[in-house]
């Protein structure tokens, strides 16, 4: 592990994004790049990055998210990924494209010492429902942001609308003990679903203006490569990998054929579509 400085309270989610959570994204970059396009299209949207902008990419994992904000900023722009996690660093190290004007820095949000006031636009797709104690890391990133800088990030809704990750759990279930149910403010996927916390957190971090519009997709969580595709993912991905991550191959082939009784209803051509919901979140430095 690296000497990174990190809030304490983090650090199961240090070793998380560090162990089995890395390696499954990782492993899956290529498709998960695919899955989520949607959601990245349109989180760049609102956030709108201009030429010779200076991002923050916040929990960029392997880097899809911060190749695209640097080809939006250009050569007069910059683009700082930061990460917990070693392993997706390394991966969006060795994706980048030569001449994109990116840093890439092993951090944690909530202690990272961002120069002051430097940054035009704080971005991130999924990275920041993490933090044990959300209100100090957006405090900390906020004083990153210039005046009149903005927040844009992409957040998980309710798991009930979110079909995509619930379902194949549900065929999880039916072979391995449920995981260890987590308060609705636990770090976690799920953990910004709450449209009040949310502007809770950002108000008391001295972000205004924050606001909240739901982003309904359907994700292909075959990324075109048909049922077997969709069962891989399915093991790979959210809180399915994590409710088995422990088990045998004899369990997880057991768990494989429920999730793909579950997913064929679902199969249109090479694709499984299933329902997603997202908050598209902005703010303000005043
Ligand atoms: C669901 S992944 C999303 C990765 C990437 N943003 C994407 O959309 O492909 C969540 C990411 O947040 C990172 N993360 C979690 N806690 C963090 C923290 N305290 N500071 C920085 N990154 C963090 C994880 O290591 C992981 O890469």
């Amino acid at each position: 592990m690296s000497s990174m400085k990190a809030d304490e309270r983090n650090a199961d989610q240090i070793a998380f994004w560090n162990g089995p959570g890395g390696r499954h994204w990782v492993d899956r970059q290529q498709a998960q790049d695919v899955v989520l396009a949607p959601v990245l299209a349109a989180a760049l949207d609102r956030a709108a990055p201009r030429p010779g902008e200076r991002v923050v990419d916040v929990g960029c994992g392997c880097g899809a998210t911060t190749v695209e904000l640097a080809r939006r900023v250009g050569a007069a722009g910059r683009v700082l990924g930061i990460d917990v996690s070693a392993p997706m660093l390394a991966r969006a190290a060795e994706r980048l494209p030569p001449g994109l004007p990116v840093e890439l820095a092993q951090a944690d949000a909530t202690t990272h010492a961002f120069p002051a006031a430097e940054f035009d636009l704080l971005f991130s797709r999924f990275g920041v429902m993490f933090f044990a104690e959300p209100e100090r890391s957006f405090a900390n990133l906020r004083r990153a942001l210039r005046p009149g800088g903005r927040l844009a990030f992409a957040c998980w809704r309710a798991p009930r609308e979110n079909p995509w990750l619930m379902l194949p759990l549900q065929g999880a279930y039916e072979h391995v003990p449920p995981l260890p149910k987590l308060g609705p403010e636990d770090p976690g996927p799920f953990s910004f679903a709450d449209a009040e916390r949310v502007r809770r957190i950002l108000g008391a971090a001295g972000f205004a203006a924050p606001g909240l519009e739901p982003l309904d997709l359907t994700l292909d969580l075959a990324a075109g490569g048909g049922l077997d595709a969709a069962v891989a993912a399915a093991l790979d991905i959210g809180p399915t990998s994590r409710a088995i991550d422990d088990q045998p191959p004899s369990v997880r082939d057991a768990v494989a054929g429920s999730i793909r009784k579950l997913l064929a209803p679902h199969l249109r051509g090479a694709s499984v579509p299933l329902a997603a919901a997202i908050w598209l979140v902005t703010a303000a430095n005043p």
